[in-house]
């Protein structure tokens, strides 16, 4: 009896460690963020994104719903006023899927 409750307690262990390292935490949805980031915007965008960049705005302050519009389409949602009158960003048409980390890392600051 104590084998099999050893057993089921080893098995509840690993079951614990498979599911904590499959289920994203938002850790590592930030640091997925920080790496995009750094990959694709920092050229224009500031490092530190509640500042003006080089050629882009500061982010820190943008709704989610702007980003998922102008980053993959180079659009923006109806009644949002650009902070930027301009047409300089690219689309970013492979980054759809990562909008939401983009967005998350950028509201890790302050
Ligand atoms: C080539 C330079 C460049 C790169 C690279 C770039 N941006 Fe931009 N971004 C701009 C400029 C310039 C604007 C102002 C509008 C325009 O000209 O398109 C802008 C505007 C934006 C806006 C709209 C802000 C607002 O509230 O009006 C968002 C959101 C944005 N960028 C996110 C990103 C993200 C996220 C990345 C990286 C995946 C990125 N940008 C990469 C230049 C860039």
């Amino acid at each position: 009896m104590i084998k099999l409750l050893s057993i089921l307690v080893v098995f509840l262990m690993l079951h614990q460690c498979v599911k904590a390292q499959t289920i994203p935490t938002d850790k590592t949805l930030i640091q997925e963020g920080k790496r995009l980031y750094i990959a694709n915007c920092i050229r224009c965008h500031n490092a530190n994104p509640t500042l003006p960049g080089v050629l882009g705005p500061e982010l820190y302050t943008t709704p989610e719903a702007v980003f998922h519009t102008k980053v993959p389409h180079g659009k923006y949602p109806a009644g949002y006023t650009p902070k930027r009158k301009t047409r300089v960003m690219p689309k970013f048409k492979h980054l759809e899927k990562h909008v939401d980390k983009l967005y998350l890392y950028i509201q890790s600051f302050k």
